[in-house]
């Protein structure tokens, strides 16, 4: 039920306080708005300051019910349209702007054959490095997020058996291949080597409408063109 009722603090500390209990409690945003008369941008400021990183809720259940899309088909034409985010292996919308995972599983299928090496310098929450998992590529991914990349690793961290993925190379069970994610700068790669990735999947911020850090320095979400 959503409660009109506003309820008075004494100082913003306060208000803030009881914002983070109820977010913890998994209050929705709608009715902590109305209950403390702050808006959406408030609460996802708020949020973002106190836990390092931009996050819709804050305790996400990963029980993994499937490791693969049911159903799934490549996309065929230039316009691809899910019906739903997606949510098999760790993948959830709790990461804000994180893309649906349909988006790198068909990138990386169309652009990349088993066992090459694909990099994201935009890891988020870590989708294309689940996916890399999933589909039987190398994976390494750099976010300037610190706090994104822990949350990254325990995304990555689930149970996979070749055997339980719906890809096979050609007859042969996929290798699995452990992401590798850290801190890193998508400006300063130079220390890449030379035609050593094989495909770039990765999905930038967007400038100055999500900010993903409380203002941290080399952040783009903070870039206004
Ligand atoms: C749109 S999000 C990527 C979300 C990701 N695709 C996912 O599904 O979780 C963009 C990411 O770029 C990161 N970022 C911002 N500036 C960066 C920089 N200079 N180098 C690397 N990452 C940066 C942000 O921290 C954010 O996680």
């Amino acid at each position: 039920m959503v409660s009109n009722q506003k309820v008075s603090f004494k100082t913003e500390g306060e208000i803030q306080e009881a914002i983070l209990q109820e977010k913890a409690r998994g209050t929705p945003d709608l009715e902590i708005g109305q209950k403390y008369g702050v808006t959406f941008r408030y609460i996802e400021r708020l949020i973002t300051r106190s836990q390092g990183l931009n996050i819709s809720a804050l305790k996400v259940s990963k029980e993994i019910k499937t490791l693969y899309p049911k159903n799934f088909k490549e996309e065929q034409t230039t316009v691809w349209s899910f019906k739903q985010r997606g949510d098999w292996a760790t993948h959830s919308g709790e990461y804000r702007g994180n893309w649906s995972p349909y988006i790198p599983r068909n990138v990386i299928l169309k652009y990349s054959n088993v066992g090459e090496l694909v990099l994201d310098y935009f890891c988020g929450a870590g989708t294309t490095a689940v996916e890399c998992k999933l589909l039987g590529r190398k994976g390494i991914a750099f976010d300037i997020n610190d706090k994104s990349i822990e949350l990254a690793k325990r995304n990555v961290d689930f149970n996979a058996l070749s055997q339980q993925l719906t890809f096979t190379d050609g007859e042969k069970h996929l290798q699995i291949y452990e992401p590798e994610l850290s801190v890193g700068d998508a400006r300063e790669l130079s220390f890449i080597e030379d035609n050593s990735i094989d495909l770039i999947c990765a999905h930038p911020p967007y400038a100055n409408i999500i900010h993903y850090t409380d203002s941290k320095e080399g952040d783009l979400s903070w870039h206004i063109s």
